[in-house]
């Protein structure tokens, strides 16, 4: 029985990784953008369930990397990997960010869906605790690794929410030498229960996209991919 047969019911699933509203848009991007693109070997930080790794092995990828502060995340995307990419070179470790990714590493893409938001409450029933988000510090770290592991030509994606402020990470972005252009934008809703957990006033003067009608709340999200600048400096 080829794995194609396989009951539903039957495939790897792992509920508190499951895909949120980042993951799939994230998803979208990389079925759009990464056709015919070279994908020998691709990273993902904060690979959760190994959802994009998986995508990118559909989409040609040879070897698949990934990295995960959370024992369970490890052990639930090297199960979906075994099972979807079995052909590929799989390496998921545990750890925290780039620290023990060797720094001879090179990838030709480099994905990244990691928890910002800094509030104290998941989104969702059934999140582990390395799901929920504490501001900007870790997608500043992710990107202050870009540079080492990116290769020359490589690309990289990452999800960001209004609410840590865009600038900040975009002026991050053109202090190391890359640039970016944002892929995909949506609008996300926030609950009240969310918003009022907010940790140190977190929502900045900046945050220009929040829009609120009572206790609801709207917020802009993005993806941006991110390359090595080819401008020359003056
Ligand atoms: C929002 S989830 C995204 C998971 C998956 N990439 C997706 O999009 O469905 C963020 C992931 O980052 C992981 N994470 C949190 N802090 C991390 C850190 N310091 N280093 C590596 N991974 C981290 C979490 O355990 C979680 O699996």
């Amino acid at each position: 029985m080829s794995k194609a047969d396989v009951p539903i019911s039957e495939a790897p699933y792992f509920n508190g990784f499951r895909p949120s509203e980042y993951t799939a848009a994230m998803i979208h991007v990389l079925e759009e953008d990464c056709v015919g693109v070279r994908l020998d070997r691709v990273m993902d930080v904060g690979v959760g369930a190994g959802i994009f790794l998986a995508a990118l092995a559909r989409l040609g990828a040879k070897e698949l990397h990934g990295v995960d502060i959370n024992p369970e995340a490890v052990m639930a995307s090297t199960t979906l990997l075994s099972y979807v990419a079995p052909d590929c070179k799989i390496s998921v470790r545990e750890g925290d960010m780039w620290v023990g990714v060797a720094t001879d590493q090179r990838f030709d893409v480099i994905v990244a869906n990691l928890p910002h938001f800094p509030s104290a409450v998941t989104v969702g029933d059934g999140r582990p605790q390395s799901w929920s988000g504490a501001g900007s510090e870790l997608l500043l770290r992710y990107l202050d690794g870009l540079p080492n592991y990116l290769s020359d030509s490589g690309v990289a994606y990452m999800t960001l929410s209004d609410i840590v402020g865009a600038q900040n990470i975009f002026s991050r972005i053109e202090k190391l030498n890359l640039e970016f252009e944002i892929v995909f934008t949506w609008t996300a809703a926030e609950t009240q229960e969310r918003m009022r957990s907010l940790k140190d006033n977190w929502v900045r003067e900046e945050v220009s996209s929040l829009r609120s009608y009572g206790g609801y709340h709207f917020l802009h999200s993005r993806i941006l991919k991110i390359k090595k600048t080819t401008k020359l400096s003056q």
